[in-house]
């Protein structure tokens, strides 16, 4: 892709608001990338390779990598560590992810590199003496941390890669030792969260500085770019061993965090069966528990699947009320069953099964709400949502998606002094206790309680669809709860409303999670359907944005990739990138 001079840029941004410039005081150079002057770009197309993903820098890292001979793998591992310097807010490496790969070889794989309980977990951590929860515990600070996985996914991908390691990190590297420019709505966050960085840190991470932030602004991160060094040289070790171990346990006992050196060196990332299902002549691959995300997707995908959605029209108010009711069936299994398979037994086969599924709908009326069983409802705090996720394709037919996370935005907002990076709050993932909703309104029950080594249940669905066995479509999205509801809109759009890729992320969205009752909409949701739905039984509730979507879209020819599409959404800094 020709990238846009800096003055031309500036130029072309008053007319379109999509390309914004950054100037840093620095003129580095970060491995012939620009990390001072670059652009956001909303649409790519080639046919070699793309990359999409939160950040412009983080997706010209994963290009750059294509380019260089590596494959999507390399690409994905790339691009994951660039968002772990300039993307904190949720790109990391103290934190976790699911990554849903398919081979040129046509294998799909899974691997899981959620964060685990640390062994000193248990059950009722965060209830006080009354029983009463202690959510500023789940949700912030030490105690809120899971042991971390990213550093084993990346070293699990590396398998399936083709360039070292060495080469892979090495980009992200550069952007922490030499710094790169903030867009405006990081400097905005940095800003906001000052006083939790206070808050909940020993050491004042470099988040915090005297005057305010503002665009344009240079973030240097010499601690990370050192703990990115020793990964780099020592692999697995130098993250969950020797000196950055010690510097995770330390900052915990400093905290009265519970992970320790003997939690990391037992930490293991897994390979596992991903699910696998038809819909409308496509194959679905999504991830499998701890993530709810892949059957969920089967769950509404197969509620709709002999309903004719695509008769209903787009966002009409009956295949809107279609959508919402599958949504509501399936979350409230989400909350009853779902949970850690290596810890507790979960139905798969059966909440899958068309018998179940179609069970399930028989209650189903249209043009009427079906109300949710009534129990307390959940404070959503939209602010929160802070997973990322980036989807990737090469020209051998690999194809990527990996949707990570530190959690709430920031994580547990405390940085590992001395090694420079944040930690998950993905403890509070797990049930603090039933009844109570998590920072998602998520409720669940039994089956994600807290246990020691137990990883909590996620909403990711990094997803990969199939057309005649060939990656066609590689998405995901961050967005806690709503990730399964927009990846799940996101495909119906394509599949069944045959909408541009464009479309299919920028679309409004909306969420029915079954508790709290309502149906959420974004703001340029049709007020027309929303009165629609109302009249029906619906309670209606404005939000902000819903999804971050990165989303590809493959072509074929009989045997060979004719175009590669990338879409970086709209509503964040996504950025898309291809040749
Ligand atoms: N932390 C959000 C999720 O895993 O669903």
């Amino acid at each position: 892709m020709k990238r846009i001079p800096f003055q031309f840029t500036f130029f072309v941004c008053v007319v379109c608001q999509l390309f914004i410039p950054y100037l840093g005081s620095a003129q580095e150079k970060t491995n012939s990338i620009d990390a001072f002057h670059y652009t956001f770009q909303k649409k790519a197309i080639g046919s070699q390779g793309a990359v999409s993903s939160a950040h412009p820098l983080a997706s010209i890292v994963g290009l750059s990598i294509l380019k260089k001979g590596g494959n999507a793998f390399d690409a994905a591992i790339a691009t994951q560590l660039a968002l772990a310097v300039v993307y904190p807010v949720a790109g990391n490496i103290g934190g976790g992810g699911f990554l849903v790969g398919y081979t040129d070889k046509k294998k799909a794989i899974t691997i899981d590199y959620r964060e685990k309980a640390p062994s000193a977990a248990s059950k009722n951590m965060y209830l006080d003496s009354l029983g009463n929860p202690l959510l500023n515990l789940s949700q912030n600070g030490h105690l809120a941390s899971g042991v971390p996985g990213s550093v084993a996914g990346f070293f699990a991908t590396h398998k399936y890669g083709k360039l070292s390691f060495k080469e892979i990190i090495q980009p992200a590297i550069d952007l922490a030792a030499n710094g790169f420019a903030i867009t405006a709505s990081q400097a905005e966050s940095f800003n906001e969260d000052r006083k939790e960085f206070l808050q909940y840190n020993t050491v004042i991470p470099v988040f915090v500085k005297t005057q305010p932030w503002k665009e344009g602004d240079t973030l240097i991160q010499k601690d990370l770019a050192a703990t990115l060094i020793r990964i780099r040289d020592q692999g697995m070790k130098g993250f969950y061993e020797g000196e950055t171990a010690e510097l995770i346990s330390s900052e915990m006992k400093r905290g009265n965090g519970l992970i320790t050196k003997e939690d990391l060196k037992a930490y293991k990332a897994i390979e596992r069966e991903p699910i696998q299902f038809d819909y409308k002549g496509h194959t679905i691959i999504g991830m499998p528990m701890p993530s709810s995300g892949g059957l969920l997707m089967k769950q509404m995908l197969k509620m709709i699947e002999d309903r004719h959605i695509e008769k209903l029209g787009f966002q009409t108010s009956a295949s809107v009320q279609l959508m919402v009711e599958v949504e509501r069936r399936a979350y409230a299994d989400r909350a009853e069953f779902m949970g850690d398979q290596d810890y507790v037994k979960v139905p798969v086969q059966t909440l899958g099964s068309d018998a179940y599924l179609k069970l399930r709908m028989q209650d189903f009326i249209t043009g009427k709400a079906t109300p949710s069983t009534q129990i307390k409802p959940g404070n959503i705090n939209p602010e929160s949502e802070e997973t990322t996720h980036l989807s990737v394709a090469d020209q051998y037919g690999n194809a990527v998606s990996v949707t990570t996370t530190l959690n709430g935005g920031y994580g547990s907002k405390t940085v590992v002094g001395g090694g420079g990076f944040l930690l998950n709050n993905e403890m509070d993932d797990f049930t603090v206790k039933p009844g109570v909703p998590n920072m998602y309104g998520a409720l669940g029950k039994e089956a994600n309680a807290i246990a020691p080594g137990k990883r909590m249940l996620s909403s990711m669905s990094p997803t990969i669809v199939l057309k005649h066995n060939k990656p066609y479509l590689v998405v995901g999205t961050p967005g806690g709860t709503t990730i399964p509801t927009s990846v799940f809109q996101t495909i119906v759009n394509i599949i069944d409303f045959h909408q541009s890729p464009k479309d299919a992320v920028n679309n409004p969205k909306f969420h029915h999670q079954w508790l709290p009752d309502q149906v959420m909409i974004e703001h340029d949701f049709s007020k027309n359907i929303a009165n629609a739905l109302e009249e029906m039984g619906y309670k209606v509730q404005n939000r902000g944005e819903i999804g971050r979507t990165e989303l590809i879209q493959m072509g074929w020819t009989h045997k060979k990739i004719k175009k590669i599409e990338a879409i970086g959404d709209y509503r964040g800094d996504d950025d898309a990138e291809a040749y």
